[in-house]
Parts: structure tokens; C-alpha cells; sequence
């Protein structure tokens, strides 16, 4: 079957090769699933695997099968596969498998000590941008067939729910903790998804990005009832204070902005992977002694648990029941087949207006929203 790879260490080197096909006994125990990809959407690690700064083959490979925002249909399962997974259903994949940490042992590799991870289509795991996949069930979250396009931004999703979630897991130290504003730095996906989960807990949320509005994405923001500020017109540190500030923009400097603007008992939640070497000076000792004197948290958050999937996409099916249309509106610029690759690398580094790209991988048809009588030869 056909995939797209990279040759982790040379820049530029994404490509189309055959690959095997995979197999339901690839995983021991029928704990099987076999998957076809639908879609699969890319993101700035995706860019910068292709530029040889981040990722890593499986050991014993020169490649690696890059995409890691899957969604697909079941074709096939295991003896041992639960009755929600059968052939048919739309699912999404997660990313990390466990390493060897107390943390991986008990589920939640997400939050792993090890060194080395495990990231299906990122370091040492093959990925999603191929024609067919086979997982363990455990990594393999069902989604109603209303999802069946939009599921796509549901690993993107995760990283916002994930954010969230442990502002809220954090803040059990203080035995009460109704946050009623927060702050999203950033409106790219990651800004746009953790702006629409802060909105389905009913909070206030003020986005702050670079662009001057009116543009697409602070349209989104809007549409959900949001606030859009542009940093080019209005300083953060003159919209009040916040309890909850989710940092997503990539751009690290942001953090002591955010820093500053957070409410005393507050939770600042950092979710940009920046792999630069950018230094810069802060107001330290106000930093300090604000934080210091108002119990303030700075935390990191990366990946997500299988917690947050489930929560993902419940959040999915509420924002068609609240903000009907706002989810499609993400799915900016689809990519035809495997085959225009090129074309994605290039969506994706040069076209700043783009929100998501995607590879439409399986070729669209008329049965998508119940595959199950199509696939049911097969199973
Ligand atoms: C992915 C996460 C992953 C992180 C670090 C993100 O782009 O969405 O699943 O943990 O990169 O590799
Ligand atoms: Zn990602």
C-alpha cells in the first residue's frame, strides 16, 4: 500500500513508497483492529519532521510514515475487540505508546519520565498517512458517524482538552475554583479548539493573536461567543485578569506575557512545542513576587490521556449541538490523495491563511456516513 515518509535527519525528504500491508495479527491477543485511513490532518510538527528538526524512525527502519491526526473507518477486528469497536465504525487513533516509566505502566504515557517516547507518525512509530493501519483497541476511540468528517480535528483537540483538564486537576488544591475569564494566546487550531472547550464549560475567553481582525479566525472566535484582541492594536496586560491562560501561539516569549495577566490562585497552561533557541528579558522579580503572593501555577502540558479523547469527542458532538456549522469551518484546505504531497508540505509552510490541512486519503464516497454494509465482505 502506499504511504508518506520522511528520512528522519535529511531535510525536505517527504515522499510516496510502497509499504507492507498491515495485518489484524500484527497485534497479539485479537486485540486488533484494522483501520482505512479517511483523512489525516498535519500540523507544525509534521513541518518540522519534514525539516529534519524533530522525530525519528522505528529502530531498524531509514523511514518513517509521518501524519499523526488520524481518522478512519474499521474494516476488520480481533477475537478480543468490544463490541463498540466493529467494522464500520469511525475512529480515531491517539499518538503515544507506553515506554517504561510508573506512568506509562498505569496508562498515562502522556505523562511519561522516560527520555525516549513513543509517537505513532512523530518518534519511532509509524503513522497514520497511509492507506491502512492496524492498532490495539486500547488506542482506538469510537466516534457517532456524525463525526465522520469532522473527527479529524479530534487529536488536535486532545492537546486543548489535555491543557484544560489539568488547570482543573491543579486547581483541586484550592477546594473552590469557579474560573470565569480566561485568556487564549494563539488562533491557530490548538487557539481556536481550546477557545471552543473553555466556551462548553461557560467561560468568558479573550483570544489574543497577531492578525488584525476581521479574518476568519476571529470570525470563529466570535461565532462562539469569544472575544478577539490583535496584539498589533491593544497590549495583553490592559484586558483585566484571568484565571486560566492557555500559551498555544509557538512563540515562547508570550509565556511571560501570559504570566503576567493571570488572576492571584490562577493556572497558566503552556502547550507550544518551541524547538528554537530564543532567549529573552523579563520583569522577574514582579513575575516572582506576583506569583509568589497570589499561589499562581505555570504548568506544561503535552499529548493527551485516553481521558482526554473520550472528552474530545463528547466536546465534538456538543459543538454541533451548540455551534452548529463552526467545526466544518476549521477543515480549510483538503489535500486529494496521498499522491499531493508536495502540494501539503506546501499548504502547510506558505499558506498563513490556512487552519487545517488534511490529506483526503480514502477517495470520497456516497457510503461514508455508514460504512458498515460496504466493509461487512471484508470483516
Ligand atoms: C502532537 C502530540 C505530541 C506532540 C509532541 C504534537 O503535535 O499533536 O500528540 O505529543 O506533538 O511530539
Ligand atoms: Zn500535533
Amino acid at each position: 500500500m502506499k504511504a508518506i515518509a520522511v528520512h528522519p535527519g535529511t531535510p525536505n525528504s517527504m515522499h510516496l513508497r510502497e509499504v507492507d500491508e498491515p495485518a489484524l495479527a500484527d497485534v497479539p491477543h485479537g486485540r486488533g483492529v484494522l483501520v482505512e485511513v479517511l483523512r489525516v490532518g498535519v500540523d507544525g510538527t509534521d513541518k518540522e519532521i519534514n525539516a529534519a528538526e524533530y522525530g525519528d524512525a522505528p529502530d531498524g527502519h531509514d523511514f518513517l510514515i509521518t501524519g499523526h491526526e488520524s481518522l478512519g473507518r474499521v474494516l476488520a477486528v480481533g477475537d478480543d475487540v468490544p463490541t463498540h469497536i466493529v467494522p464500520g465504525t469511525i475512529v480515531v487513533a491517539s499518538v503515544r505508546r507506553p515506554g517504561t516509566s510508573l506512568f506509562d505502566a498505569i496508562g498515562l504515557q502522556d505523562m511519561t519520565t522516560d527520555d525516549v517516547y513513543f509517537e505513532r507518525g512523530i518518534n519511532k512509530r509509524h503513522g497514520y498517512l497511509c492507506e491502512r493501519y492496524v492498532e490495539d483497541w486500547r488506542y482506538i476511540t469510537p466516534l457517532p458517524s456524525c463525526l465522520s468528517e469532522t473527527g479529524v480535528l479530534l487529536e488536535p483537540l486532545t492537546v486543548a482538552e489535555k491543557a484544560i483538564a489539568q488547570a482543573f486537576e491543579i486547581q483541586r488544591r484550592i477546594k473552590v475554583w469557579e474560573p470565569r475569564r480566561a485568556a487564549v494566546l494563539g488562533s491557530g487550531t490548538v487557539g481556536l479548539l481550546a477557545t471552543l472547550v473553555l466556551r462548553l464549560r461557560g467561560i468568558e475567553v479573550t483570544c489574543f493573536s497577531l492578525p488584525r481582525p476581521p479574518y476568519r479566525n476571529s470570525e470563529l472566535i466570535e461565532e462562539i461567543g469569544g472575544t478577539y484582541a490583535s496584539t498589533q492594536d491593544t497590549d495583553i496586560k490592559d484586558h483585566g485578569e484571568f484565571d486560566i491562560v492557555i500559551e498555544c501561539t509557538g512563540f515562547s516569549p508570550l509565556v511571560w506575557d501570559g504570566a503576567q495577566i493571570l488572576a492571584k490562585n490562577g493556572v497558566l497552561v503552556l502547550v507550544s512545542v518551541t524547538g528554537g533557541e530564543r532567549t529573552v528579558e523579563i520583569p522577574s522579580d514582579h513575575i516572582n513576587q506576583a506569583f509568589v503572593l497570589g499561589n499562581k501555577v505555570m504548568v506544561g502540558s503535552v499529548n493527551a490521556s485516553p481521558e482526554d479523547f473520550a472528552r474530545g469527542r463528547d466536546d465534538l458532538v456538543k459543538a454541533y449541538a451548540f455551534y452548529p456549522g463552526w467545526l466544518e469551518q476549521l477543515l480549510t484546505t483538503p489535500i486529494e490523495g496521498l499522491e499531493n504531497h508536495e502540494q501539503m508540505i506546501r499548504e502547510l509552510t506558505e499558506n498563513a491563511d490556512a487552519i487545517k490541512v488534511y490529506v483526503q486519503v480514502a477517495a470520497r464516497s456516497g457510503a461514508s456516513s455508514n460504512g458498515a454494509a460496504a466493509v461487512g465482505a471484508n470483516a
